[in-house]
């Protein structure tokens, strides 16, 4: 059963995140330098995702997961909403396979309501054929929003009449899309911007913030190493006052 608290459990573990959480930021960007339509960005945007999937498994993350459609992101020219919606059914059918030999299990977190039949059918078959996988979970949060997150918790707490008195911070993690995993360690967002844009923002109260000037399509297993090396180097204090030095020694 996986262990789903926050702190690590002793200082070793601690210098690879359990969970890496990321913003793909950048592809509209990386299309427009090359003169082509913005899906194009998205399009190499997959190819980058599958790629750091696989990095992150061979460095030992056990949890993985990307912001794929925002809830916001509906705004976006028809077009663009259109040749994400067929990302999905794209991914899966030329993705799929090879991320299941590699042992990834793969979920799918958001709201499902405006998504189509089809859509939903790809999403659970991948989620099917890869549920026994335990190397890695990469979870996609797809038309999925931080507050949304949140209100949908709020509902099902509701719907399951469970006395108020009784709801505490793990009553609230156990309804979040987000449930099968621990909290984020480490936050990575791509593209040069420094915002969280409404991505877990329940889960992500203690992770470390990494900002990346690389588009998304231009993330590799350097910049992530780059990252990684970073967040060995945070003293995660999860609220907690920093020790003396003398302390420090005292306890060595
Ligand atoms: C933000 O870049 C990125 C997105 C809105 C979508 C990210 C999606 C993928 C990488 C692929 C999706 C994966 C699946 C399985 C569907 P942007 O378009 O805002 O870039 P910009 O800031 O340069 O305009």
């Amino acid at each position: 059963m996986t262990d789903l608290s926050t702190a690590p459990a002793n200082a070793a573990l601690a210098r690879v995140p359990r969970h890496v959480a990321i913003v793909m930021d950048g592809n509209g960007r990386y299309a427009r330098r090359r003169h082509l339509p913005r899906v194009f960005g998205h399009k190499a945007g997959v190819d980058t995702m599958v790629r750091v999937v696989r990095a992150a498994a061979e460095r030992g993350i056990e949890f993985l997961t990307v912001f794929a459609f925002s809830s916001e992101n509906w705004k976006r020219p028809d077009e663009e909403v259109a040749g994400l919606m067929n990302l999905v059914l794209f991914t899966v059918q030329n993705h799929l396979a090879d991320l299941q030999r590699e042992g990834v299990r793969v979920r799918v977190v958001g709201d499902r309501s405006n998504v189509s039949d089809k859509v939903c059918e790809a999403i659970d078959r991948a989620e099917a054929q890869t549920a026994h996988n335990r190397r890695i979970t990469l979870t996609v949060a797809f038309n999925y929003g931080g507050r949304w997150d949140v209100v949908q918790a709020c509902r099902r707490i509701a719907a399951a009449g469970i006395d108020p008195a009784h709801i505490d911070e793990a009553t609230i993690a156990r309804h979040m899309a987000l449930s099968h995993a621990p909290d984020p360690d480490l936050f990575i967002r791509t593209g040069g911007e420094m915002r969280l844009s409404n991505f877990l923002l329940w889960q992500a109260a203690y992770a470390e913030l990494y900002f990346s000037e690389r588009l998304w399509p231009e993330f590799d297993a350097d910049e992530l190493d780059a990252a990684l090396r970073e967040y060995a180097r945070r003293e995660r204090r999860f609220g907690m006052v920093q020790p003396e030095p003398s302390e420090l020694v005292a306890n060595a």
